[in-house]
This record gives C-alpha cells, sequence and structure tokens, in this order.
C-alpha cells in the first residue's frame, strides 16, 4: 500500500472506495464536529453514502481533478485532507480538512496540507493553493496561517448553514511563497 510517513504512527494515504466500511465509522465519530463547518455532502451517515463520497473522489481523481487522503494514526482513520479543486489548465486547487475530535491539536493536518502544497507546487507545478473557510471556524483559519497563507478576502455571507447565513474567507498561498518544510 502506498502511504507517506507524516511521523511515527501517522500516514497519510489515498482514502478509497475499498474503504467505505471504515471511512462511515470515522464519520460516526466525526459527524456532529465537522457538520458546520464542511459542505453538506461530505457528511453522510451510512457507507453507501460514505462509498458515494468516496467513489465521486476517486472519479475524480481518475480525471486528475479533486482527490482525497485519510490520516491513519496508530491504524485508525483519524481524519484526513483533500483537493477540493485541482487544475492543472489554470495552475491553481482548493485544499480542505477534517478531523474525528480526539486528533485535534497535534498538528496533524498541518502536517497533511504541507505533504499536499509540496506535491501541488514541486511534483504539479501548480502556482496558487486556495483555503475557503467559514470566518468564525477559528481552528482552520490558524491551518492556512500555518501553512503560510495569506487572507484574501471576504465572501459576505456566502455559507448557508441551518436557517443562516455566515461569512467566508478565502485564504491563498503562491508557488514562490510557499516554505517547503525543511527547505
Ligand atoms: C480545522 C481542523 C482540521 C483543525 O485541526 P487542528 O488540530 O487545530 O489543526 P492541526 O492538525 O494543524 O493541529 C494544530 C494544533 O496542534 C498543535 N500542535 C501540536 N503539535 C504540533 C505540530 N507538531 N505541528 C503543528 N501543530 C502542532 C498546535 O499547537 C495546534 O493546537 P492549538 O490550536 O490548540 O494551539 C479541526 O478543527 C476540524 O476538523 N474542525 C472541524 C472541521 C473543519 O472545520 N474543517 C475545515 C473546513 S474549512
Amino acid at each position: 500500500m502506498l502511504s507517506l510517513a507524516l511521523r511515527d504512527g501517522v500516514r497519510l494515504r489515498a482514502l478509497e472506495v475499498w474503504h467505505a466500511q471504515e471511512f462511515a465509522a470515522h464519520l460516526d465519530r466525526a459527524r456532529e464536529h465537522i457538520r458546520p463547518w464542511v459542505g453538506a455532502a461530505f457528511v453522510t451517515d451510512d457507507v453507501a453514502g460514505a462509498r458515494a463520497t468516496l467513489r465521486r473522489y476517486g472519479e475524480s481523481g481518475a480525471a486528475d481533478g479533486a482527490r482525497l487522503y485519510g490520516i491513519w494514526r496508530d491504524g485508525v482513520l483519524v481524519g484526513g485532507v483533500m483537493y477540493v479543486h485541482f487544475s492543472e489548465a489554470l495552475g491553481s486547487c482548493e485544499i480542505g480538512c477534517w478531523l474525528e475530535p480526539s486528533a485535534e491539536g497535534q498538528g496533524l493536518v498541518t502536517a497533511a496540507c504541507g505533504a499536499l502544497l509540496d506535491w501541488a507546487f514541486t511534483a504539479r507545478g501548480l502556482h496558487r493553493a486556495e483555503w475557503h473557510c467559514r470566518a468564525d471556524n477559528a481552528r482552520s483559519s490558524a491551518v492556512a496561517e500555518r501553512l503560510g497563507m495569506s487572507l484574501e478576502g471576504v465572501r459576505r455571507e456566502a455559507w448557508p448553514y441551518e436557517g443562516r447565513r455566515y461569512d467566508k474567507q478565502l485564504w491563498a498561498v503562491l508557488a514562490p511563497e510557499y516554505a517547503h518544510p525543511g527547505g
């Protein structure tokens, strides 16, 4: 199995259709924690829904578009990161992330997103990586900042959730600005 060691006991690898059962069990642990902050279509509530998400990303990845990766800590799927969008033609991508509560506060997502930025900028020659989040999602904004992204603007009331509309932040980093870990 191809996977990348992020640190001792923590691995990043493609999250694929065959993980549907494991992904659904993880979502059971993560659902209420992530629901306010991620796209509604991502928060499915059974194995069929989880499989549909994995299949959608798998098909998109096969077309060199969006891709999904899981973070396994001590063999347990605890979260993940994704290219929400990936376009070689435009030279840009958007990165997203989530964790179940037990995995917060350990730097796992910052490390995993660093791997995605490395691949996008170094292996694929992209120029720009974006990060979109609810403006009141302080933990998400903090990840964008740790990745060296700049806040480029706020789309006012662009995020509807449970009858209210929230502002949405747009963060981004350009390839020449990105400080490669250890480099
Ligand atoms: C957004 C989210 C993934 C951020 O998780 P996180 O654990 O705060 O982010 P990281 O994995 O980068 O970890 C950073 C934290 O680990 C700590 N940390 C520990 N070791 C670290 C290390 N080696 N490197 C970096 N940070 C480390 C940092 O101090 C920070 O903790 P603090 O904020 O309490 O100071 C998480 O809050 C989440 O899943 N939220 C719900 C879903 C969501 O909002 N997704 C994003 C949608 S835009």
